[in-house]
């Protein structure tokens, strides 16, 4: 059975992203940041035997570190990780006229760009003996420069574009090493980025997830190229 670890699973698109794993027959790990929010119990009443819960704050190296070593203990390998974990919030919107909110960047670099590093360096012993070595980002059209057209939203953009970059020097460093690479928008998803659903947005997660899990697992043609690749199939400029 094929095994994943995903991030920031509680709700929003990492919880679509788990459901359908595990529909598909995947044993998931599942991250786990909020305590008070049980999408993730109801999934794993469904699921006993193949959903295990550990929860994990990807802003915390000592945190990362446990929820691997809960992992270990269950699985000597891992076949993919989904770093989903990310953060956004309204202030973002600020003009450089409208006072910025510098704590905010530091904040949103830390989960969005350094999360998925810090993950990734913590799982690679159980990746590495995984066959998949599977490696996926949900990252955003955000993080594009080549198509920004925003004036403001510093802390998103800017923790996005450096996320495709730490991707960019992990890809250099281990596609030579037999690891594949997964760079994903994911279209504008019902999510509770901002701590609210946006109801407005485009798509349910459990639709969202059903665009990603196809992506994230398939074989592509050339393994060899990094390509941020959004819901639709379209790749997006750096
Ligand atoms: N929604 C969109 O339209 C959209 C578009 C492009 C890309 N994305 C990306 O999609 C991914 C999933 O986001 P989403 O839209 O599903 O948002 P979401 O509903 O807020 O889900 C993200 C989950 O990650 C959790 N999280 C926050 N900080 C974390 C941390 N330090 N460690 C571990 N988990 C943490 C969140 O908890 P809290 O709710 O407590 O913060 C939440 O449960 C993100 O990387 C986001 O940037 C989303």
């Amino acid at each position: 059975m094929k095994t994943v670890f995903v991030t920031g699973a509680d709700r929003g698109l990492g919880h679509g992203l788990t459901g359908n794993l595990l529909e598909n027959g995947w044993r998931v790990f599942a991250g786990r940041y909020m305590s008070e929010w049980h999408e993730l119990d109801e999934l794993a009443e469904r699921f006993p035997d193949t959903l295990t819960i550990v929860p994990v704050d990807v802003a915390s190296a000592e945190s990362v570190a446990s929820a691997r070593d809960a992992i270990a203990a269950a699985t000597p390998r891992l076949e993919m990780l989904i770093n989903n974990a990310g953060v956004s919030t309204w202030t973002n919107s600020r003009t450089i006229r409208e006072n910025p909110d510098y704590d905010e960047m530091h904040r949103l670099y830390d989960v969005n760009a350094l999360g998925p590093v810090r993950t990734v360096e913590a799982f690679l012993p159980l990746l590495d003996r995984g066959s998949m070595k599977r490696l996926c980002f949900v990252s955003s059209e955000a993080g594009s420069i080549g198509a920004s057209q925003r004036n403001a939203w510093f802390a998103y953009c800017m923790s996005k574009a450096a996320l495709n970059m730490g991707i960019k020097n992990l890809f250099n460093d281990l596609r030579p090493q037999g690891y594949t690479f997964r760079v994903y928008h994911p279209g504008w998803v019902r999510s509770y980025m901002g701590g609210k659903k946006n109801d407005t947005a485009d798509l349910e997660p459990k639709d969202a997830a059903a665009y990603a899990i196809p992506f994230f697992t398939a074989p592509r043609d050339d393994e060899d190229k990094l390509a941020l690749i959004d819901y639709l199939g379209r790749e997006w400029p750096w």
